[in-house]
């Protein structure tokens, strides 16, 4: 496993992270066990990874407490509550107060009394302004208690696959730590986020670098459908059965080229993988660690999906 330094919160991260959420939250959609699902976040502590990406919304807190138990010292958490109801539109905003007991709920259920990173989960750009009066102001009382030591920020990239949210947040200052959509499909966060991240010291993770439209043949038809309708694509310059063939010929298919591509991205420190099976595990953490793409590949990759902002690949 390789190792790097996660921007200006000097902790030393493992350039792959096991995202607990995602399609497959541990497995815990398609009826794992809670005991296998915490096997794979045990396997995961065991191939070096030593960050956690969880949430409350997943539902996984309490599988990644009981996996942890006994070497949480070793072990970066990352977990989230979003500042509104997820299942009532109509309810207002939490409190500051309110997402204070979000956190300790989620301390109780991860069985530790800090967390590294703690996120706002799927903010949009529309919500900063109360974001930054209303809920800043308490996590920053909790950073001070020593309930979190560093605060983290994810965006809502299936509505926001040009990254308005984050262009915006970055150069605040308040965030140590953001999460962002990137992949082959859509390189945008490249140009307005990676920049921003790297001139202002602030660590990266990254979600969705395979998710459906890298795993699957139908996920991917409704990307490559949904960015042609956007105008960002020329699909003649596409096999017409199996459009993005042409990674396999010096990779180990379409998943392994998805995790290095954004492995190798300058900005980028985390790469997520969601899963709930361990042999994907593995597979996906060789991959994260191999070398980057040929630059024969890469150079088709830009000139086919270099401009894309339009899907996030879910
Ligand atoms: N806004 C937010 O804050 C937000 C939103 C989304 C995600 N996230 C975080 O980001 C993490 C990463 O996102 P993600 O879970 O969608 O990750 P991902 O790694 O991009 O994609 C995971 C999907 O690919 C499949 N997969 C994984 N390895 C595979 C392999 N080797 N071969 C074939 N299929 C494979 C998984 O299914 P299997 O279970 O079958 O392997 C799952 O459906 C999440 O877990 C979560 O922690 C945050």
């Amino acid at each position: 496993m390789h190792y790097k330094i996660l921007g200006r919160t000097g902790l030393n991260v493992s350039v792959a992270g096991l995202g607990c959420g995602g399609h497959s939250r541990l497995g815990q959609t398609y009826g794992n066990t809670l005991a296998q699902s915490a096997d794979v976040v045990r396997a995961a502590l065991d191939l070096g990874i030593n960050f956690i990406d969880t949430a409350a919304a997943y539902g996984t807190e309490k599988i990644v407490g009981e996996a942890v138990r006994g070497r949480r010292d070793k072990v970066i958490i990352s977990t989230k509550t979003g500042i509104a109801s997820w299942t009532d539109p109509n309810a207002g905003p939490f409190t500051g107060a309110q997402v204070l007991e979000h956190l300790d709920k989620s301390l109780s259920r991860l069985g530790t009394d800090y967390v590294d990173v703690y996120n706002l989960h799927g903010i949009v750009a529309a919500q900063l302004d109360y974001v930054g009066a209303e809920i800043v102001p308490a996590l920053l009382r909790a950073r001070e208690q020593g309930k979190i030591l560093f605060l983290g920020i994810t965006e809502h990239f299936g509505a926001d696959t040009d990254h308005r949210m984050l262009s915006a947040a970055v150069p605040s200052g308040v965030w140590d730590v953001v999460m962002v959509g990137f992949n082959l499909l859509n390189p945008s966060a490249r140009r307005n986020v990676l920049r921003l991240t790297q001139a202002h010291g602030v660590g990266v993770q990254n979600m969705f670098a395979v998710r459906r439209a890298l795993s699957s043949p139908e996920g991917l038809k409704e990307a490559l459908d949904t960015i042609e309708k956007a105008g960002q694509l020329d699909r003649s310059k596409l096999d017409a059965t199996d459009p993005l063939g042409f990674l396999k010929t010096d990779t180990d298919g379409i998943v392994d080229a998805a995790y290095r591509f954004c492995r190798h991205e300058p900005g980028i420190h985390i790469v997520l993988t969601g899963t709930g099976k361990i042999e994907h595990l593995k597979e996906n953490v060789a991959s994260i660690n191999r070398g980057a793409l040929a630059s024969k590949t890469l150079a088709k990759l830009e000139e086919l999906f270099g401009q894309v902002d339009s899907v996030s690949g879910n």
